[in-house]
């Protein structure tokens, strides 16, 4: 049995994550630490809440005398790190709780693991951390990093600081750097789901800038099952990129969405640019491809059909987001155990 503290899972990719993971390893016995921020929601895991091989704590990772008891009570052995403020937009709104959380929660994560002499520690990262790309060329993993906003430049310290742990201490890390995902459970301050929520209430959809930056799109199901890979079988001190090939400016994906509801594209609204607007992201993944076999197994157009279809599916998952409803779940199904 591999004892697991997975971080963060209560938000979009980490509960993607537990419920696909829950059932495929038996032999996984996994510990959530989440905080519950307003990104965080136990809904997302009511699939697999009452799992015997899941376990979850309230808790903030940049409390260091909890993550040391989680270490200790469950003698956790892994960590994957998926816990982070994640939204670009809020970070240029106020960067704190970015670094408190992006790089300090790192730190104690890093540090209790080095102590507790952990065997593998999975920090999930971003394609961010590289900056902005010109029309030209990919992010491979020997691109320098220079990140542009709080978000990625928090994102980019945790980086260093992992490999710096690696390098100092013979921690046994790895690190995974992802493009933009999508799917279900995607918190709808996100660009797909935002676009799908306001196309289906007549709201505006505001467009940043000329609309023409460019993103590399994945499904988030195959985003974990690259992550699983590399937590399995990923070199120690190694980074791995993560994308599907899948290049597409804003404006084309929200044409699309657009034209799959059938709304109008008089929904659409140019705003001010985001300050610092990231041009293009474009990964290169051979590395992964190459030496541990991930594959994307979902194409674009398939996938986006499967996420719609969702959110039109689960009207009540995101209603009760919008009313703060969801917030209520943890009192519900936790404070009175
Ligand atoms: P998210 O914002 O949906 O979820 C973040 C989760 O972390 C939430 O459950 C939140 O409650 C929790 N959290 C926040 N602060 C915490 C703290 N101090 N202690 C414990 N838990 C805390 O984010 P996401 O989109 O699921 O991203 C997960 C990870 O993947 C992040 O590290 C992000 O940088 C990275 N990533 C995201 C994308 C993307 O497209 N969304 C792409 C590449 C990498
Ligand atoms: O590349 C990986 C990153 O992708 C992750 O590390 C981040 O956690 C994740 O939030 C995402 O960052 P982006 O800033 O690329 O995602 P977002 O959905 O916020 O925006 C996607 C693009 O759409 C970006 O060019 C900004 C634009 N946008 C976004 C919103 C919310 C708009 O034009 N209008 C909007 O309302």
């Amino acid at each position: 049995m591999k004892n697991i503290l997975v971080t963060g899972a209560s938000g979009f990719i980490g509960s993607n994550y537990l419920n696909h993971i829950l059932d495929e390893r038996d032999d996984y016995n996994i510990i959530n630490l989440d905080k519950l921020t307003y990104a965080g929601n136990l809904e997302n895991l009511k699939q697999s809440e009452n799992k015997k091989n899941y376990h979850f704590v309230k808790g903030d990772i940049c409390n260091g005398e909890l993550v040391d008891y989680l270490f200790q009570k469950f003698n956790i052995k892994y960590v994957i790190n998926f816990a982070a403020e994640s939204h670009v937009d809020r970070s240029i709104l106020g960067s704190k709780v970015f670094y408190e959380t992006n790089v300090i929660g790192t730190n104690v994560l890093l540090e209790t693991a080095r102590r507790r002499e952990v065997e593998k520690f999975l920090q999930v990262s971003t394609d961010e951390v590289y900056g902005s790309l010109g029309t030209e060329g990919l992010f491979t993993e020997e691109t320098p990093i220079s990140p542009n906003s709080p978000y990625s430049s928090s994102k980019a310290a945790a980086d260093m600081m992992v490999q710096a742990f690696h390098h100092t201490y013979g921690m046994p890390v790895v690190t995974t750097r992802c493009s933009n995902n999508y799917g279900p459970f995607q918190f709808p301050e996100k660009l797909i789901p935002l676009v799908i929520l306001n196309s289906l209430s007549g709201k505006k959809l505001p467009v940043y800038g000329d609309g023409m930056n460019v993103r590399d799109w994945i499904y988030v199901i195959d985003h974990n099952k690259a992550i699983d890979l590399v937590f399995e079988k990923g070199r120690v001190g190694e980074v791995y990129n993560i994308g599907a090939s899948n290049e597409m400016p804003n404006i084309q994906i929200i044409k699309l969405i657009l034209q799959y509801l059938k709304k109008s594209e008089d929904l659409i609204e140019y705003v001010k640019d985001r300050p610092g607007h990231d041009r293009r992201y474009a990964i290169d993944s051979s590395k992964i491809q190459n030496e541990l076999g991930w594959k994307p197994e979902f194409s674009f157009e398939q996938a986006i059909e499967h996420t719609i279809e969702w959110y039109l599916e689960n009207k009540q998952w995101w209603q009760r987001i919008i009313s703060g409803d969801y917030l209520k779940y943890y009192n519900l199904q936790y404070n009175k155990r």
